[in-house]
């Protein structure tokens, strides 16, 4: 029996924790409430092939094709072949998906060739999964912190060996033979996100400071959909997958003659052609227009967003509603193996913290709740096994050879002219800067602005002065990541770069340096 760490409690980390209980003893660490994550969120679903009228080859091909030739082909084989059994898995822990005379029911989301899109109380999967599996692990895992946020990994001789916690009474270090990062993603880094507020890269920083290799970084995927209003609130691709379509302030389709798929195509092309659709009306945000969809049909495969859209005084029956794009998923993260185990031994990452190469440049939709249940199964699979000395080399010996990129962690010393970050300031700069659309000069000059701040003396921080420390690293490795991918690929554009060159496929890897 091992101890067990599993740090957040998005799907990812429930799973881990509730199959880690079986055999070994878990602590599982979560900084606000079990059932506050990303996951918790989610709208559209879960794709995996559940019908015979697809296949996992056709699942495997829309992964890739969305990767845009940066996937890892072995990692992208196992999340579609792995991924209807984990659907059971999920039934069998209690999730209620949607079902239309008895089979599930199955929507259809961007760049998939066939419906394949698992949702439960319509547009509530989200809640669905996050219910079930709190339950679940409220009655299996001893140790549950909940207001607690990790401050830092401990090692010992390079290998993990506990972490050390915050909570209201003050600092302890817990002893760990393994830790499971399940935090989620970052999208706290920029102005405009569909993320709660919890979601501000806190694993990854955690990662990056213990050493950990980290890859892809730049590849930041927004979503075309947020509904303009502050909080920017999702409105889910499934959406267009009914039938609804985008248009401009004249009333006219505008993504017909953008690609062959028009609404449905990839998100980061939809995304940007809105972007400049709003350039182009002087910034205000582009319409989506569900009103063919009808009230009655609206309010039943939709109820969460009908209800939000209500509250803002919006009858998206009757009128089209105002959406902008919005930052909503990082592929890049700590990189794995197959198995969820990064550089550093005893340090398993899944989940949207982790890269393990199954998105590639971007993910395609509703792959990324699939991702986190797949890969957070084969970690726990694989607890007490040596650890490989080198686990990512099966997956660079595919993808290429390796870039690596220092960020310039000794250039935050403090000085006269340091400035404390304030969050704000860098989100703004991070969405200016470093958003959908990137220049180099554009991106250097953030850089060099990031260096001028430091994060808050540690010995008075607060909860949110360590995620502002996180944020404030991680900002400088994305802008670092996306000055040095000198193409535009998937989600990351360049307009210095605007031919996009399919085939090369170099992941670049960070460091921070001491
Ligand atoms: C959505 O419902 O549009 C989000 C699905 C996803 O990001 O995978």
């Amino acid at each position: 029996m091992s101890k067990v760490l599993v740090i957040g409690s998005g799907i990812a980390g429930l799973i881990a924790a509730v199959e880690a209980s079986r055999e070994h003893e878990v602590t599982l660490i979560t900084k606000s409430i079990l059932a506050e994550s990303n996951t918790h969120y989610a709208q559209g679903g879960i794709a995996a092939v559940m019908s015979s009228d697809d296949s996992v080859r056709e699942h495997v091909a829309d992964t890739l094709s969305a990767g845009a030739g940066l996937s890892w082909p072995t990692a992208v084989e196992i999340l579609c072949q792995d991924g209807p059994a984990r659907i059971k898995d999920l039934i069998d822990f209690g999730v209620a998906f949607d079902r239309e005379n008895g089979e599930l029911a199955r929507g259809l989301e961007a760049a998939h060739s066939h419906p394949r899109i698992l949702h439960a109380g319509g547009d509530a999967t989200g809640v669905g999964i996050s219910d079930a599996l709190v339950a679940k692990a409220r009655a299996t895992v001893n140790d549950i912190r909940e207001h607690t946020l990790v401050v830092d990994l401990v090692l010992e001789n390079g290998r993990i060996s506990g972490a050390t916690l915050l909570d209201s009474t003050g600092q302890e270090t817990i002893e760990a033979d393994y830790v499971i990062l399940a935090s989620g993603g970052a999208g706290n880094l920029y102005r405009h996100t569909t993320n709660p507020s919890v979601t501000t890269g806190d694993g990854v920083a955690l990662g990056l400071r213990a050493g950990a290799i980290l890859a892809d970084l730049e590849f930041y995927q927004f979503h075309p959909t947020a509904l303009a209003v502050p909080g920017s609130f999702l409105i889910s691709e499934a959406v267009r997958g009914e039938g609804a379509v985008l248009i401009n302030n004249a009333g006219e389709r505008f993504m017909q003659k953008v690609h062959p798929a028009a609404e449905l195509a990839p998100r980061d092309v939809v995304a940007r052609a809105s972007q400049a659709e709003m350039l182009r009306q002087g910034g205000q945000p582009v319409l989506l227009d569900a009103t063919a969809l009808g009230s009655d049909f609206l309010n039943k495969r939709f109820p969460t967003i009908s209800a939000v859209c209500r509250s803002y005084g919006l009858d998206w029956a009757r009128n089209p509603i105002p959406v902008t794009p919005a930052a909503h998923y990082w592929m890049g993260g700590i990189a794995t193996d197959i198995w969820g185990r990064s550089s550093v031994p005893g340090l398993f990452a899944v989940g949207e913290v982790a890269c393990t190469g199954a998105h590639g440049a971007n993910r395609l939709a509703s792959n990324s709740l699939l991702e986190s249940v797949v890969f957070s199964h084969r970690a726990i699979s694989v607890l007490g096994d040596a650890w490989p000395e080198s686990p990512q080399i099966e997956r660079w010996k595919e993808t290429g050879p390796l870039a690596e990129l220092t960020i310039g962690a000794a250039n935050h010393q403090v000085t006269p002219s340091s400035q404390v970050v304030d969050r704000v300031e860098l989100q703004t700069l991070m969405w200016d800067s470093v958003g959908l659309a990137r220049t180099g000069s554009d991106l250097l000059a953030a850089v060099n602005k990031l260096q001028t701040w430091v994060p808050a003396p540690e010995e008075h921080r607060a909860f949110t002065d360590w995620e502002d420390a996180n944020l404030l690293l991680l900002a400088e490795a994305v802008t670092s990541a996306a000055l040095a991918r000198e193409e535009s690929r998937g989600a990351h554009y360049r307009l210095d770069f605007e031919e996009i060159i399919p085939s090369m496929a170099r992941p670049i890897t960070v460091r921070r340096r001491a």
